[in-house]
């Protein structure tokens, strides 16, 4: 089966890690989080897929070539550009073939069972079939309200709490018949949450939902960033953990380095040839990327630390995300959800706590942020 990926937004509000990474190649467990969501693709029978890319383009090509490394056929379109979500998929129609296609959002991650939605699909003989999702602040979403038979009723992007009538939203997963993209105009900005569904209700398609509960989060900010890593630590989904158990609950890489005095909490996942100097802790919902050092007396909690950083003596982490080869010096402290972008230099006992974000390769002298 053939399926399209929309992958080509900014991932604005998961600035500023998406300066230099588009959204769907951020790290997840120290894999890029688009190959986890096109294994899961494959294992449903997906294995020919459209990349519909925009922002930062080549960093999705350079990593999965022609997907043979994945047992997938992968194929790339890049707009000059943003068309949209509906705009871009009309602009890799070519490779979509004229059964049914599977169309996803780029940044959800899900263990849904897509054979059961394209069962569901054909049975009912619909045209759109969009997976639906309970969610309890339907706002920052497409709201779907259902008739007693499953068929959609209405569709509302971003809906005001005066029109929410039901918990169920867009989950960003749909099953479409391609021939409906006819009637919408190439190489134009075009949507299909403010366009092409509230189009296709009016003239009386057969559209329905498809509610689901399994696993669902979109990633979109860098509290659901974390939320994802926890989750999957916690095994509320399964993405296979690269690595040994060391310690309950502790999967470690090849080629790590930890000191006998270091302290290790489950669960938590450490990339190959991380370094835990003495005395370093590392706790609970904690994945450390590849080549990390934890220098004496470091301590990192429910945090991601991404490739390369290097946390300093007795530095703290908590509940953050450091970006790739950030380097922290001795006593700096981040917590509250705050993030730092890839190759900062922040020089000793800096704090940055408050959900601060720091723009990429910045150097701080030591002691300047208080925040
Ligand atoms: N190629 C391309 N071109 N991709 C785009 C464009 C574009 O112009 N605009 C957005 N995308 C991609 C993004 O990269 C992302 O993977 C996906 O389309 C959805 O865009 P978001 O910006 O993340 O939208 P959202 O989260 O506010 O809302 C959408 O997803 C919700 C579920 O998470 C809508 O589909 C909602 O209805 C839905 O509930
Ligand atoms: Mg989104």
């Amino acid at each position: 089966m053939i399926g399209a990926m929309l992958v080509g937004g900014f991932g604005t509000r998961l600035r500023p890690l998406t300066i230099t990474t588009p959204k769907p190649m951020l790290p997840l467990v120290n894999t890029p989080f688009l190959e986890i969501e096109l294994m899961h693709l494959k294992e449903h029978g997906v294995d020919e897929v459209v990349l519909s890319t925009g922002y930062l383009p080549a960093v999705f090509d350079e990593y999965f070539g022609d997907g043979s490394a994945l047992g997938m056929r992968i194929v790339y379109v890049t707009e000059d550009k943003p068309l949209g979500t509906c705009g871009a998929i009309k602009n890799v129609e070519r490779h979509l073939g004229d059964g049914p296609v599977i169309i996803c959002n780029g940044d959800i991650l899900t263990d849904l069972d897509i054979g059961a939605l394209v069962e569901f699909h054909r049975s009912r003989g619909a045209t759109v079939t969009i997976t639906l999702t309970p969610v309890e602040d339907p706002t920052a979403y497409g709201l779907v309200p259902l008739d007693d038979e499953g068929r959609i009723k209405e569709f509302l992007e971003k809906p005001t709490w005066d029109q929410v009538v039901t918990n169920l939203i867009n989950a960003g997963t749909y099953v479409m018949d391609p021939a409906v993209l006819e009637q919408v105009p190439p190489d134009t900005e075009y949507s299909f949450e403010r366009q092409l569904f509230p189009d296709l209700l009016a003239r009386g398609a057969p559209m329905y939902g498809f509610p689901s509960d399994a696993y669902w989060l979109d990633l979109g900010t860098p509290q659901k960033y974390l939320s994802a890593h926890h989750d999957i630590l916690a095994g509320h989904i399964k993405v296979p953990l690269k690595g040994n158990e060391v310690a309950e609950g502790v999967i470690a890489g090849e080629g790590c380095d930890i000191d006998g005095s270091a302290l290790l909490r489950g669960p938590s996942l450490l990339g190959d040839r991380a370094a835990i100097g003495p005395g370093a802790r590392v706790g609970t919902s904690t994945c450390l990327g590849n080549g990390v050092t934890l220098r004496a007396g470091a301590r990192v909690d429910g945090s991601v630390i991404m490739d390369g950083a290097d946390i300093g003596e007795d530095a703290a982490v908590e509940g953050s995300i450091i970006g790739r080869n950030t380097t922290l010096g001795p006593g700096v402290r981040v917590a509250d959800g705050s993030v730092l972008g890839d190759n900062i230099r922040a020089g000793g006992d800096n704090e940055f706590l408050k959900g601060i974000r720091v723009w990429p390769s910045t150097d701080i002298e030591a002691g300047k942020i208080k925040f």
